[in-house]
């Protein structure tokens, strides 16, 4: 390896400050970052965390909203060799993951670097190595580094950034206009009228929370969407179909789920709860698209205090004009229109990343991985984790094995967490 680094354009690589990073570098501090890093250190392997933020999870930190829970029992959603603390209910508040979190990160010494954002990462053919550039921001002073390694972890989430929708005259309207992700309660919408747009798990519950605080949320419903329970006489309806899998197929698994919706929920179409023709499972898998676990809402749509309506034709100055020609008045618009990953922005690699993210799991060719990409949320993270740190381990210890007998290339500075 020492030679390939020489070869590596050093004039290049030094003109800003310059990072030799022994083994990975992990992108992304949340919690499919951490669990990585917490797998790593069990394997003996150092590695630096890259964060563009200024604390670990940001999302569940910064983008969340006041009343979230985690909506699969707590077991589905612990990080790798570090259990829940045994108080936890059932479905931890979003603070008692954080929380949990935290722990996680301290029992483990996992010190990611803050405010870092990586603008690029290329693989370098020559080398065999990973050139990962960043800019750091301290207060209004921004610096630029390049990390150099072995292995990459792309650790960035699915939800990196928010979706902003394109609707015709939303400029012209006067009101308030956030994202879910600036959303935090519904107190400061009292008495308002406030359409929500989009009806995945943020609109549905955003719209609950509204009507909880006294406003008047209306949901937009463009197309279909799979509702169910998010318990079954008691027991969790994920675990169920989890357990069901285990004995028959997903499509009959799929048939059951309806069944049990259609116990618990009644008819939802009469509703404008149009399901897709796929079951929850089927729909999930082809399309990414996560059936939402009904907390309350459907109850509150079943009463009228939460109004379902159809796709927005276009916005005017203080009202919404829906595809069906009826205009209706808003005061407010909350655009729960989902998230999307960055990582097609900064990650210059030509197989392991497609346009859907990176439809071969886990593990690409060239020392990079990928954790928490393929929508099963918490627990994959935890699956992805515990494989990439076992493949880099692997190689780790053949690689410093055979090392021992060498010198050492010549770099600037060799840091790593250990
Ligand atoms: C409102 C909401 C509720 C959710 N609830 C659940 C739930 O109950 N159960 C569940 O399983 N899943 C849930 N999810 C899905 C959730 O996103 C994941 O389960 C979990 O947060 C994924 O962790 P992650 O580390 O992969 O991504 P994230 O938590 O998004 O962490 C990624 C980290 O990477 C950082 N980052 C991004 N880009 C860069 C960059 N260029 N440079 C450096 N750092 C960068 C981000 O700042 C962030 O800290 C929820 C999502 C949302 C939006
Ligand atoms: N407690 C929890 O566990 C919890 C809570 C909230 C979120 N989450 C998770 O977080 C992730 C993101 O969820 P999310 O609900 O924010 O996003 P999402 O599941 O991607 O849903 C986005 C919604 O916005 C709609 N939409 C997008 N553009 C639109 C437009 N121009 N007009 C009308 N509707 C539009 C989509 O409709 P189409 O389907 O027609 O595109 C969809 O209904 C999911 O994995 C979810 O499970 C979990």
């Amino acid at each position: 390896m020492e030679d390939m680094f020489r070869l590596v354009d050093c004039e290049e690589m030094f003109s800003k400050r310059c990072i030799w990073v022994n083994g990975p570098v992990i992108v992304g501090a949340g919690p499919s970052g951490l669990a990585t890093a917490a797998c790593l250190k069990e394997q003996g392997v150092p590695f630096m965390v890259l964060e563009r933020a200024e604390c670990i999870a940001s999302l569940w930190q910064k983008r969340t909203y006041d009343r979230l829970k985690l909506h699969l029992p707590k077991h589905f959603c612990q990080l790798p060799n570090f259990p829940f603390p045994q108080h936890f209910p059932q479905y931890p508040s979003k603070n008692q993951f954080i929380d949990y979190l935290q722990s996680y990160a301290r029992h483990f010494d996992i010190n990611p670097r803050f405010n870092h954002c990586v603008q690029s990462a290329k693989y370098d053919e020559i080398s065999g190595l990973w050139r990962v550039k960043t800019v750091a921001t301290c207060g209004s002073v921004k610096n630029e580094f390049e990390y150099i390694c072995r292995w990459l972890v792309v650790a960035t989430g699915e939800n990196a950034e928010c979706v902003m929708p394109d609707i015709e005259g939303l400029g012209e309207f006067k009101g308030d206009v956030i994202h879910a992700c600036e959303y935090k309660c519904g107190e400061r919408f009292k008495g308002k009228k406030v359409l929500v747009v989009g009806c995945g798990n943020s609109g549905m519950e955003l719209s609950l929370d509204l009507s909880n605080h006294n406003a008047s949320p209306s949901i937009v419903v463009r197309s279909s969407v799979h509702v169910l329970p998010r318990e079954v006489f008691g027991k969790s309806t994920f675990e169920l179909a989890t357990l069901m899998l285990q004995w028959l197929p997903l499509w009959v698994v799929d048939k059951i789920l309806l069944v049990l919706a259609w116990l618990v929920l009644g008819n939802i179409d009469k509703f404008g709860l149009k399901r897709p023709s796929e079951g929850p499972l089927l729909w999930k898998n082809t399309k990414g698209k996560t059936p939402v676990l009904d907390i309350g809402t459907l109850e509150k749509i079943r009463s009228g205090d939460i109004k379902v309506v159809p796709a927005i034709k276009r916005f005017n100055e203080g009202c919404v004009e829906l595809v069906n020609g009826e205009k209706q008045d808003v005061d407010a618009v909350v655009l729960a229109t989902g998230y999307r990953s960055n990582v097609p922005s900064w990650l210059q690699e030509g197989e392991f990343l497609s346009e859907n993210g990176f439809p071969n799991g886990w593990k690409g060719n060239v020392g990079v991985y990928a954790v928490g990409f393929t929508r099963r949320g918490l627990s994959g993270a935890s699956f992805d984790a515990i494989k990439i740190a076992g493949d880099i381990g692997q190689l780790w210890k053949q690689e410093t094995k055979q090392k021992k007998h060498r010198t050492i290339a010549c770099h600037r500075r060799c840091i790593s967490q250990f």
